[in-house]
């Protein structure tokens, strides 16, 4: 009788480990990037823009693809809109500039030329495509398969005069060093603009939509954010999965725990950068053209980064932080850099399948 107690016990045990084991693994989502009428070349390419980041990984873009004559037409999909923290969409528009930049350079990476025409009102982006050449610039994809956001602690290791000097090629950018008084600043609007989000329903319901929670979820959805973007892995991203739902992420103590988070990133890190510019749905997709080039460059230089938008989604933080900071326009980015204390991050991209998203038009 005492052993079979023993023996079920065990085995109780072992079957929750298994569990643990299970849901702790890395996800790995199979994006399918066959799309009708689309040749293998192009899908690739567009695969490759679409690692671009945004906003909740909400992939709030559509595409339009015109093959034979090398054209594609980028807009948004309101379907994916992010009413409760982005009202104005200007996150949406970001995102999408974003995208619509790293469509180009995957164009440019297989050899194309690509120029590109954004729209007076901000609503679409044309990319014309010509072929140029054969040699595939490996580094540059590497380059876009490398980009994440990374959520960690950064250490306090200062960001080298070199890479701060490299940023004045990438217009409407600045940078503040830890303990600067304009890095207190943000830090201190983005805690309180943290706060704020913190005691709103709304912002907290529409996150947990797009919170991920368990390994199986994220493999079917491909969008929102996953345990393993927030920097979770093994035996802590499977507690992660087995203790928190949907419904808790909505609570009290989950948003204490994000105000917690945010405490803890805005002083573990070596400063902010900032993009600033007009509030114009046009200039927004230009600033997000802007971010996918910074970010490039920061993982060029192993410089981790994840953007921080408290301060960025709340009106009067933001122009309090404008006037602060003296800048000329609006902040319309901030994003936490350093490095961190053990391997630079891992991308483990979670995007849609091409098809639901890219319509291909042939004449
Ligand atoms: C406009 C915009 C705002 C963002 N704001 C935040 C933010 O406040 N906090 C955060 O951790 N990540 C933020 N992100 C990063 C996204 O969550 C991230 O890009 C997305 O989850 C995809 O992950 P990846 O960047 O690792 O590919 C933002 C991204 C964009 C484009």
């Amino acid at each position: 009788m005492k052993k079979m107690l023993i023996w079920f016990i065990g085995s109780l045990i072992l079957m929750f480990v298994l569990l643990l084991g299970i849901s702790g693994r890395t996800v790995e989502v199979d994006t399918n990037i066959m799309v009708e009428g689309l040749d293998n070349e192009t899908a690739q390419i567009l695969y490759y823009g679409s690692l671009a980041p945004s906003s909740h990984n909400a992939q709030m873009w559509k595409t339009d693809v015109y093959p034979d004559e090398g054209k594609i037409v980028i807009s948004l999909d309101e379907s994916r809109a992010l009413p409760a923290v982005d009202p104005l969409k200007r996150e949406m528009y970001i995102s999408m500039g974003a995208y619509a930049r790293s469509c180009i350079l995957a164009f440019e990476a297989y050899g194309y030329n690509a120029s590109h025409h954004v729209s007076d009102n901000g609503q679409t982006v044309t990319i014309n495509y010509k072929k140029n050449g054969n040699a595939v610039d490996e580094g540059l994809i590497a380059l876009m398969k490398r980009r994440h956001t990374d959520k960690r602690d950064y250490t306090d290791s200062p960001i080298p005069e070199l890479f701060q000097e490299g940023l004045h090629g990438i217009h409407g950018t600045t940078f503040y060093s830890k303990h600067s008084d304009e890095y207190e600043a943000i830090k201190k609007e983005t805690l309180a603009a943290a706060a704020d989000q913190q005691n709103n329903q709304s912002i907290r319901d529409e996150l947990a939509d797009w919170l991920r929670f368990s390994n199986g979820e994220v493999t079917s959805k491909k969008d929102g954010i996953s345990a393993d973007q927030m920097g979770m892995s093994g035996f802590k991203k499977a507690l992660y999965y087995l203790f928190v739902s949907r419904e808790s992420a909505k609570g009290d103590k989950f948003a204490q725990q994000g105000y917690d988070m945010a405490v803890s990133q805005t002083e573990n890190c070596g400063g902010f950068i900032v993009i600033a510019d007009n509030d114009t749905p046009r200039d927004y997709v230009n600033a997000g053209m802007r971010l996918m080039e910074l970010w490039l460059y920061a993982v060029r230089n192993n410089v981790e980064m994840q953007p921080m938008s408290y301060a960025v989604e709340n009106p009067e933080r933001r122009i309090a932080l404008q006037k602060s900071l003296k800048l000329i326009t609006p902040p319309q980015m901030i994003l936490r850099v350093g490095f961190v204390d053990s391997v630079y991050g891992e991308n483990i991209p979670v995007r849609r399948d091409l098809k639901d998203y890219i319509t291909v038009t042939r004449k």
